[in-house]
């Protein structure tokens, strides 16, 4: 079965919003408007059930049940949230799908996708992993309905040691078919338009994942200087860059280690690449995220971290998130159709 008829309200090629965690930016409105233009619309939780069952309590207001499933996904980070605490959650509004990602250790995608699969059998299991090996682990061990493969060039957490899709998608898909295993998967990192998931339908994955284009959507939950600043970065791979110091800015890092973070370079990044000591720059970054603009500033300005990936140099205007869909669907199908009428 293909991954858009197992989710039968959705269009091909699928389109799916990044369940953004970060300061809740991915919720009920986000989520409703990508899956009501035929994408899969996702929320990010973090430990706050209550805020996630009453954002999912706007869900199904606004969506009908697909198949006795709210259309949606939920995103997890299984370093931090409690199963226990999610599964009544979880049960109570069924979505269609359940997003693991950054779990301490691989072994416990297995243990939460046990428990969900007891909880909410007709929901299914994705994982999001950043590499071969995790791929291949995780297809053994947890047997995901869908593999999401997140190359470096992706925007917020990641593994620290990375490839971009362009290496890692091909690999994994073939890794994954010499083991036997026949998972669908769906690519992120980099991907802000039609020409990228375009490519990465090229590459094997099913279906694009998008966080930092949809950050441009004014359904997304977040500061405007942060919108501002996205808009206004040019050249990613310059303007952005992968480091831990990022989640060593409001105090310790509690991240598991195989993670770090890529967001626009700003004035807590240069400091500490001035050799300013941590303490230092802890105290400036959490005095400035008190301020009216929460520390976030265009032009690398400003002490906050803002996570964006390498792409965000294409990302110039704010749309909202039913255009973004439509145009990426769209435009990824004339992509495909331009390059074959030239061979
Ligand atoms: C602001 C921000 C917050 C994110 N939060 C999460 C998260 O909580 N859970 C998760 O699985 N991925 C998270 N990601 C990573 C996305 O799932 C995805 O891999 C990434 O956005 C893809 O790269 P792109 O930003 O270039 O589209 C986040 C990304 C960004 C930019």
């Amino acid at each position: 079965m293909t991954l858009q008829k197992s989710l039968p309200w959705t269009k091909s090629p699928l389109i799916i919003n990044a369940p953004l965690q970060m300061g809740g930016f991915a919720g009920a409105e986000l989520s409703t408007a990508v899956t009501k233009a035929g994408g899969l619309g996702q929320i990010g939780a973090v430990n706050d059930m209550n805020n996630l069952d009453s954002q999912l309590d706007k869900v199904g207001q606004a969506l009908d049940h697909v198949d006795g499933l709210l259309p949606i996904g939920v995103g997890m980070l299984v370093f931090i949230t409690k199963l226990e605490e999610a599964i009544p959650v979880l049960e109570k509004h069924k979505p269609a799908v359940v997003w693991l990602f950054a779990a301490k250790e691989l072994d416990d995608y297995a243990t939460w996708a046990k428990r969900l699969r007891s909880a909410l059998p007709k929901s299914q299991v994705w994982v999001q992993v950043g590499s071969v090996d995790a791929a291949l682990k995780v297809a053994k061990t947890v047997k995901p309905d869908v593999l999401c493969i997140q190359g470096s060039d992706a925007g917020g957490h990641g593994y620290e040691k990375g490839a971009g899709i362009i290496s890692l998608v091909p690999e994994v898909s073939d890794a994954l078919a010499a083991n036997g295993h026949d998972i669908p998967l769906v690519a992120a990192g980099g991907i802000v338009d039609g020409r990228g998931a375009a490519a990465a339908l090229a590459l094997g994955a099913q279906g694009v994942v998008m966080g930092t284009r949809f950050i441009a959507a004014p359904e997304t939950n977040v500061h405007s200087l942060y919108q501002k600043a996205l808009l206004a970065a040019n050249d990613g791979g310059q303007s952005t860059t992968r480091s831990k110091l990022f989640d060593n800015l409001r105090g310790p890092n509690i991240w598991p280690v195989a993670y770090d973070g890529r967001s626009i370079v700003m004035e807590s990044f240069e400091d500490h690449e001035s050799g300013v000591d941590i303490e230092e720059i802890r105290r400036k970054h959490n005095e400035a995220v008190k301020a009216e603009d929460a520390g976030f500033g265009v032009d690398g300005k400003g002490r906050a971290a803002i996570w964006a990936g390498t792409a965000v140099g294409i990302v110039k205007k704010v749309q909202p998130a039913a255009e973004i869909v439509e145009e990426v669907r769209d435009a990824a199908r004339k992509a495909l159709e331009a390059v074959n009428s030239k061979l």
